[in-house]
């Protein structure tokens, strides 16, 4: 059964300005170890679109959760490193959730799926959440 599903968008060329900030704290803030890793080491014009791309996917998360923040308030708690994106051998994104997102998301049975796409100024990322039980 799907849970929720969530889109979202993100304009590139405001992810390449933040990137550029000395001392900025949005790596910490949004990302984990593994995406900055990701991310971080990938040619110029690639590099923000990889950024803008994950964090699309966290927003899109967000929002395939939706259901969960409405009936359990204060059990939810969305931190945007806890929901990390990682690759498959096979260069396909999947979500790994940490700390007490990936609590509140084992408790319901959900498994998300993950969709993402990025060409010039944009990037794009698709979420559904399944209902296992
Ligand atoms: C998958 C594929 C269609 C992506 O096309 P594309 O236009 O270059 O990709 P987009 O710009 O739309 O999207 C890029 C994102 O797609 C995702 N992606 C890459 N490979 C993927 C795959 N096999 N399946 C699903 N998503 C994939 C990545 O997350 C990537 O973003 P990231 O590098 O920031 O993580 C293309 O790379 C392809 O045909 N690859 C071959 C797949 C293959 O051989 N698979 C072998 C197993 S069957």
């Amino acid at each position: 059964m799907i849970y929720g599903i969530g889109v979202d968008i993100v304009h590139v060329p405001e992810f390449a300005a933040a990137l550029q900030e000395p001392g900025t704290a949005f790596f910490d803030r949004y990302f984990s170890r593994t995406e900055f890793d990701y991310c971080e080491y990938a040619p110029d014009q690639q590099r923000a679109q990889r950024y803008a791309v994950r964090y699309a996917a966290k927003e899109a998360c967000l929002k395939a959760l939706d259901g969960a923040r409405i009936h359990s308030p204060a059990a939810f708690r969305f931190q945007f490193p806890e929901a990390s994106v990682c690759k498959d051998e096979y260069g396909r994104p999947f979500f790994q959730f940490h700390g007490r997102l990936a609590e509140f998301i084992s408790a319901l049975h959900l498994q998300a799926r993950l969709s993402l796409s990025h060409t010039g100024d944009y990037a794009i990322a698709q979420v559904s959440m399944e209902c296992m039980r």
